[in-house]
């Protein structure tokens, strides 16, 4: 269940999976496009497995053990706004001419259902949008009118698994502080008593929790709060986050990685967006804004702390993000970066990079990878030395690949680094299926043992 399902990302969840299902195909002025799945990484990557003596095996992602793909999910969710998923699509501007055509049929029946708004939590000017609000202020009634939505959902399309994510607009931070939402009792009482800094997000995350519903929280705003995780523990219910990694971030967490890698030392990250959408234009509000700012800034740290010969006193490079709303661009966004740093001998290295993209088409495909991903968590227990089984940690780490500002189990750290990410979740689903994961030593092409 999409919070946020008329949005650019919303709606092009919904189209793409019925494109990809009924196998559509469309032109545009380049020649004729098919439905695909690239930039899912559960289901257009390949996994490493081994050389056979002949040539190197890479096995589907998703073909390595049993898991879900996306047009056997069942979407639905909740909107502020009252257009249908077929005006929707054309507001977004995502999608070509005829393939919206031959979507229409298959969306238009399907309307948002009414959401919570509270106006102090995105921009201003998202007023004109909230023509389909839950109506009245009182906020344990808004998480009762959510949790018979999960429940009625459930029951109607008889599912094993319900996962919230929100991918509506940003909102601004909350406070977080004792006696507010520092414990499962304290948020259950500040939703009860009507407390004005509990967000949407947070009655939206504590409906999932309490209907034993998943919730990723796709945008950067500190939903998550040690409440709300003391809660998922107590319930039994992952709960992941915060911000789809998509972008100019991805790139950040693989580049940097590689620079430090290879021992350059990046000194100075200077970062510049443009865009269009209406996430642009919330985002062009202070409060919302810095949350972005917030999610987009700690990519690096992981991979400074990991080099002690680059940084010996820890000093991070100088690192800068900017984003500004153009409507003329739409949702092609533009990521400006400059990379400078200090390489061999007192020498400078810049790298200046380029983006332009739908970033819708950069989401979509991992909204979809955080329910799958989501979803197979729910199916791995482990033991340890005959131990009792049990399942993950509530906060699911393992999402850190798709997520720009991972939150992780208290106590544990943060892994930015994208190879780090990557061999992560491959490793665990290769474990799962009891095939090795050192492969990649390669020990076969540099010793005589071949
Ligand atoms: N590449 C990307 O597109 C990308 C990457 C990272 C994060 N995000 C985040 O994903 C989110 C969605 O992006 P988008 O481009 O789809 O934005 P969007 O503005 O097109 O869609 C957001 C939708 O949420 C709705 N909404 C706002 N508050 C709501 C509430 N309380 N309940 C229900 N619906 C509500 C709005 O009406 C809108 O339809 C943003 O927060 C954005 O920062 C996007």
């Amino acid at each position: 269940m999409l919070v946020g399902l008329g949005g650019n990302n919303g709606s092009t969840s919904v189209g793409s999976m019925i494109a990809n299902r009924e196998q559509m195909s469309w032109r545009n002025r380049e020649g004729t496009h098919k439905a695909n799945y690239f930039g899912s990484f559960t289901q257009s990557s390949t996994i490493h497995i081994g050389w056979d003596g002949k040539e190197q095996v890479y096995v589907p992602f998703n073909e390595v053990i049993p898991m879900l793909r996306p047009h056997e999910l069942i979407i639905d969710g909740w909107d502020i706004n009252n257009a249908n998923l077929y005006e929707a699509m054309c507001r977004a501007k995502v999608f070509e001419p005829e393939l919206i055509d031959q979507l229409k049929p298959y969306m238009e029946h399907i309307v948002p259902k009414p959401s919570i708004y509270y106006p102090d939590f995105i921009a201003s000017n998202q007023g004109d949008r909230a023509n389909n609000v839950i109506p009245g202020t009182n906020k344990q009634e808004h998480l009762e009118l959510i949790r018979k939505d999960i429940r009625e959902f459930k029951k109607t399309n008889d599912l094993d698994c319900v996962i919230v994510l929100w991918t509506a607009n940003t909102e601004r931070y909350t406070d977080v502080r004792s006696g507010l939402n520092s414990t499962a009792d304290e948020i259950l009482r500040s939703i009860e008593k009507n407390v004005d800094e509990i967000s949407p997000s947070n009655i939206f995350a504590v409906a999932s929790i309490l209907e034993g519903a998943h919730y990723i929280n796709g945008s950067p705003q500190n939903t998550l709060v040690p409440g709300i995780v003391e809660l998922a523990g107590q319930h039994k219910v992952f709960i992941g986050g915060d911000d789809f990694k998509s972008g100019q971030t991805k790139l950040k967490s693989a580049l940097v990685d590689f620079l430090v890698s290879s021992g350059l030392k990046p000194e100075s990250i200077v970062s510049y967006n443009h865009l269009g959408n209406n996430d642009g234009k919330n985002l062009s509000e202070a409060r919302q804004f810095r949350s972005k700012e917030i999610s987009k800034s700690n990519v690096v740290d992981d991979m400074v702390a990991s080099n002690k010969i680059l940084y010996p006193d820890g000093k991070k490079p100088d690192h800068c993000v900017v984003i500004k709303y153009v409507p003329f661009v739409g949702d092609s966004k533009r990521a400006m970066d400059e990379y400078v740093c200090s390489i061999f001998m007192g020498g400078r290295q810049t790298f200046v990079i380029h983006n332009t993209c739908e970033d819708s088409l950069l989401a979509t495909p991992l909204i979809y990878d955080l329910t799958i991903l989501t979803e197979l968590a729910t199916r791995i227990s482990y033991s340890v030395n005959g131990s009792e089984w049990q399942q993950f940690h509530e906060v699911l780490s393992l999402l850190s690949l798709l997520l720009k500002a991972p939150v992780v189990p208290p106590g544990t750290p943060v892994s930015n680094a994208f190879m780090r990410q990557y061999g992560s979740i491959t490793k665990l689903v290769t474990a799962c299926a009891g095939i090795a994961s050192d492969t990649e030593l390669q020990l076969e092409f540099f010793t005589k043992l071949s």
